[in-house]
């Protein structure tokens, strides 16, 4: 496993981390195909191969996700970073304060090591959240402070609201195929020193190349997502045998190639979601290989031109219809 100083942090953690919004979560089929034993299976192994990063959120499985992810790492919690995130509804100074509560509560720890705001909310004003973020800080329930889904306009101005602390990372969807933070994010968190934590690492499995238009998954997340509308899964075709064949080489899986080339940049981090040790398993070993640049640069070029359009967003309700 590698691992990087998560922004000025001083917390280490490994490149690949592990993502737990599957954890009790009905809209990825939770109980249906795989529960709790699988996924306290799945942390559990992600610790003996040295991922110690661990996301979930107060919104994940109502809960679920913390409890079940506090649970399986009792035994060695002082050797995990624990990620956690309030959801925008909480973000007043007072719902912060109190949404960390819960949280700690539930994941059974004394102190959240990276406490994140989940989305901004154009509602409530953006000083009230990043205070209570600071107090928390002060009294030693939260180690760290990022953000989520901010721009870098937000990330800077989240971070003029602080007086001492500094934002360490900022999480959002980044992969092979949706790059919009390669404009202004990333190139700003380079500059800054800001980790970049990359959301939806595999597109949601898009880029496992497990999925055709004969075999879509059906849960409500991957029904929403227009990557696997039929006509972007045939577009694709490109792509899926270029990650085949860059795998082959490596003696790899394509889904590992996705992720290897993610995290060949410094500041990037990539938290998959598993639902099976299988999945950590795969996942972690992304962090062994090294593509040469050809392989990065050919792996860039052929996703860059999957264009998903406006046609497979409006279909979203046709999708969800199972049409
Ligand atoms: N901050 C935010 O707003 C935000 C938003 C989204 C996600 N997140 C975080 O980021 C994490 C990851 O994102 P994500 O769950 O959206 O997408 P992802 O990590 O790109 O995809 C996860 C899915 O890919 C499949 N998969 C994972 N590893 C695999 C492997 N080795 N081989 C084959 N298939 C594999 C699994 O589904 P199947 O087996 O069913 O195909 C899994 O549920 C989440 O768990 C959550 O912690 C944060």
């Amino acid at each position: 496993m590698r691992y990087i100083e998560l922004g000025r942090s001083g917390l280490r953690v490994s490149k690949i981390g592990l993502g737990t919004w599957q954890i009790g979560s009905s809209e990825w089929g939770w109980n249906r195909g795989y529960s709790i034993d699988e996924v306290i299976k799945a942390i559990v192994r992600s610790h003996e191969l040295g991922v110690n990063f661990i996301d979930t959120a107060e919104i994940y499985g109502g809960g679920v996700s913390e409890e079940v992810v506090g649970r399986a790492v009792r035994e060695f919690r002082d050797e995990v970073v624990i990620a956690t995130k309030v959801w925008p509804t909480h973000a007043t100074y007072d719902g912060v304060l109190k949404a960390c509560e819960r949280s700690l509560r539930r994941l059974g720890v004394d102190v959240i090591d990276l406490y994140q705001v989940h989305w901004p909310n154009p509602l409530i004003p953006l000083s009230s959240t990043m205070r209570a973020m600071e107090r928390l800080v002060e009294q030693g329930k939260v180690r760290t402070i990022g953000v989520s889904n901010f721009s870098a306009g937000m990330l800077r101005r989240a971070q003029e609201c602080l007086k001492k602390e500094e934002i360490v990372s900022d999480q959002v969807k980044y992969n092979l195929v949706e790059r919009g933070v390669e404009r202004e994010l990333l190139p700003y968190c380079e500059r800054e020193g800001v980790a970049l934590i990359a959301y939806s690492p595999l597109a949601q499995g898009f880029l496992t190349a497990r999925y055709n238009v004969s075999n879509r998954p059906r849960d409500f997340v991957r029904r929403l997502n227009p990557l696997f509308d039929p006509s972007v899964m045939r577009r694709a075709g490109p792509l899926m045998e270029l990650l085949r064949e860059v795998a082959s080489r490596h003696g790899a899986e394509p889904g590992q190639i996705a992720l290897a080339w993610l995290i060949k940049r410094e500041r990037v981090v990539a938290i998959p979601g598993a639902k099976r040790a299988e999945q950590v398993e795969s996942n972690a070993g992304a962090a062994e290989l090294e593509l040469s640049e050809e392989e990065w640069a050919a792996l860039s070029e052929a996703a860059s031109r999957i264009d998903v359009g406006l046609w497979p967003l409006l279909k979203t309700p046709l999708r969800l219809l199972g049409i």
